[in-house]
This record gives structure tokens, C-alpha cells and sequence, in this order.
């Protein structure tokens, strides 16, 4: 399910949440990693469509354990969440939100929540003791006026379950072709240098 990179320094995690695989949102998470290995960050890709998650079945279970009693795909990926100094979610806009695909495994993330609560209960973190890691937000729509709203706030509390501090966002419209984003120089390198940017940021 993993594209890798090289294993130089920090790792930003990209999540891929188009089910329409190599269209825009693919196309800048690639360049804005691309960006990124060349300023010396390690890099990984996963394709949330590609994954068995299956949808959380409000047992609320995770509760009392911070564990989801639903044992697939999920598990690794909120390891890998984890794991990374910086998040880069990537996602197309259907019906003004994210694929379905990726708000199964979002949602998944209640069992994160808990986990992270139960945490503060004991005074710690999710996250090993001082580090933290910064967010990436990408996404395109064919609409050529900006709604991203609600988007934008399901995103945010996949970021704060995790505890990372959202960093910036990418956000385009007017693109509806899957090779819309490839044709353009300009979002090209905005992608790339925003990579950069990024992994320049998580080195300081
Ligand atoms: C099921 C579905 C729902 C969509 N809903 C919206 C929408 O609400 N607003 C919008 O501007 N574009 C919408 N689009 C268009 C996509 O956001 C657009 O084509 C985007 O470029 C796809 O990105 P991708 O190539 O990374 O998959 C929708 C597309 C699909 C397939």
C-alpha cells in the first residue's frame, strides 16, 4: 500500500484520498513530496481507497479501552500516523467533504480520540513526550468558487485526534479532468515548494 521514498530524516506521510488514483489530488501530493525528499525528508505515500477499513459501527467500545474492536487496515495506518513528523491529506471534494472511502477510515478514528483521552487521563501524550508534527491540507474541486468548509473541519479533527497542529493548506478549484493538475506548471511548483517548505519546517 506504500509508495517509498528514501530513509534520510523526518518522515511526512502523505494519505492519498481520491479514489480516482493519479488525478489531481494524487498528482500534487506526488509533487508536493517530491519537494520534500529533495529538501532530505523521508516520504511515504498511502492510498486510503486502496485499504480495507471497514466503517466504525458506533460500538463505542474504544471507549473504555482506546482500542477499535475492528481489526483491518486501519491499525497500521494510525501507526504510521503516529510515526510521521508531518501529515499531508490529500483529497478531491465529493459532495463538499472527502471520499467515502477516507471518511471511513477518519471516522475510524473515534478509537483515537478515546486513546488520546485516555492519555491525558495519565498525563501523557499520544505522541512521544516533546515531539509534534504539522499538517498538511490538499484538496481540489471542479466547482470554481471555494466551499471547502466542511471539508476543511472533518480534516481538522482527523488532525487533532492525532495531535498534529495543521501547518497550512493547498486548496484548488476549477479542476475536474483527472489530468488537470499535471497540465499546470504553476500548481506544479507550488506543490513542490510547499514540499519543500515543509520538511524544511519539520527540521527546525
Ligand atoms: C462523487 C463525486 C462527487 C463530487 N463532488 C464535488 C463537489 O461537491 N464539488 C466540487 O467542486 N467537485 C466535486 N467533484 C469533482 C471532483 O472534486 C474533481 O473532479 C476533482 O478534480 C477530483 O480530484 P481527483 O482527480 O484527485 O480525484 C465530485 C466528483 C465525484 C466523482
Amino acid at each position: 500500500m506504500n509508495d517509498r521514498s528514501h530513509d534520510a530524516g523526518s518522515l511526512i506521510l502523505g494519505l492519498a484520498a481520491s479514489t480516482r488514483r493519479g488525478g489531481n489530488s494524487d498528482t500534487l501530493l506526488r509533487e508536493i513530496l517530491r519537494g520534500a525528499d529533495r529538501a532530505g525528508a523521508e516520504t511515504e505515500t498511502i492510498a486510503l481507497s486502496e485499504l480495507n477499513v471497514a466503517a466504525c459501527i458506533g460500538c463505542q467500545r474504544c471507549r473504555a479501552t482506546g482500542e477499535c474492536v475492528l481489526i483491518d487496515d486501519f491499525q497500521t495506518v494510525s501507526r504510521r500516523l503516529l510515526e510521521a513528523n508531518a501529515v499531508v491529506f490529500a483529497t478531491p471534494v465529493y459532495f463538499w467533504n472527502v471520499p467515502s472511502t477516507a471518511k471511513a477510515f477518519i471516522d475510524r478514528n473515534q478509537s483515537t480520540g478515546a486513546r488520546r483521552a485516555l492519555a491525558r487521563d495519565q498525563g501523557v501524550s499520544l505522541r512521544p513526550a516533546g515531539e509534534t508534527a504539522l499538517g498538511l491540507l490538499v484538496a481540489v474541486a471542479a466547482d470554481p468558487t471555494p466551499k471547502f468548509s466542511g471539508l476543511k473541519q472533518t480534516v481538522d479533527a482527523l488532525f487533532r485526534a492525532y495531535e498534529i497542529t495543521p501547518w497550512d493548506e493547498f486548496l484548488v478549484t476549477g479542476l475536474f479532468e483527472p489530468d488537470e493538475a499535471a497540465k499546470s506548471k504553476d500548481l506544479l511548483e507550488r506543490a513542490r515548494e510547499l514540499g519543500t517548505r515543509l520538511a524544511e519546517a519539520i527540521e527546525r
